[in-house]
């Protein structure tokens, strides 16, 4: 099977690979990869614009504000100017800057309804790219980057407790399982919430020394 490739990907994927050249290592262009390749799935059973869907995964983090001093203006900025180097029918390019604007976890919380449903799939694949043996490798890459510890035990909360990387699966990593918008996001989310919960359980057997 020969598909041709519409014109606006390669350029796009070029650009993006050159944005997080130096990026963390869980927000890198693989993880672009794995939210593009996974937005395009869930597009499939979904009534849905696919130049949005791809640009949206792809440009959904060229500048995360987590990076940058919490600049949550960087990234649709970044984004709009580099669609301007693209015929884009009218529209997409809008559409793809408030997708960017949206997507992310930290400013929708886990119950917003999409505007859209193409916003619907990229912010599915975003954040089930944050659950499952993915998303596990992820967080503790992310706290090691930080510094933090694996885990603090309760029962050492005696003083202003450490962010430690497994309390972020409570903070976050467990809730997103609640907020998929589409009915595979959902099946898929279901099994890789199970692999975070066994992976916990497994973990703390080991902690105390029981398995
Ligand atoms: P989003 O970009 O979707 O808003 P984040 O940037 O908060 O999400 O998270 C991106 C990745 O970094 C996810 O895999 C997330 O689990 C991880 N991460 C974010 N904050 C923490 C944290 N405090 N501890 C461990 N991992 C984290
Ligand atoms: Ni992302």
């Amino acid at each position: 099977m020969d598909e041709e490739q519409p014109p606006y990907l390669a350029p796009t994927i070029a650009y993006v690979k050159d944005q997080l050249a130096q990026a963390e290592g869980g927000h890198d262009w693989y993880h672009v990869e794995r939210v593009w390749r996974l937005a395009r799935r869930l597009a499939a059973a979904e009534d849905t614009d696919l130049s949005v869907v791809d640009l949206g995964a792809l440009l959904h983090d060229v500048a995360d504000a987590k990076f940058h001093h919490g600049d949550e203006s960087i990234g649709p900025r970044k984004a709009r100017q580099f669609m301007e180097r693209l015929a884009l029918g009218p529209g997409i390019s809008d559409h793809v800057v408030k997708i960017i604007e949206q997507v992310s976890f930290r400013k929708s919380g886990v119950h917003t309804e999409p505007f859209s449903r193409e916003l619907a799939v990229v912010q599915d694949a975003d954040r089930l790219d944050a659950m499952g043996a993915i998303g596990i490798a992820r967080a503790f890459n992310f706290g090691g980057h930080k510094g933090r510890p694996l885990h603090v035990p309760p029962e050492e909360h005696w003083e202003k407790p450490p962010a430690a990387t497994v309390q972020h699966f409570y903070d976050k990593l467990l809730l997103l399982k609640e907020g998929m918008h589409t009915e595979l996001g959902q099946a898929l989310a279901e099994e890789r919430h199970r692999f975070m919960q066994t992976f916990l359980a497994q973990f703390y057997a080991e902690w105390h020394g029981r398995r």
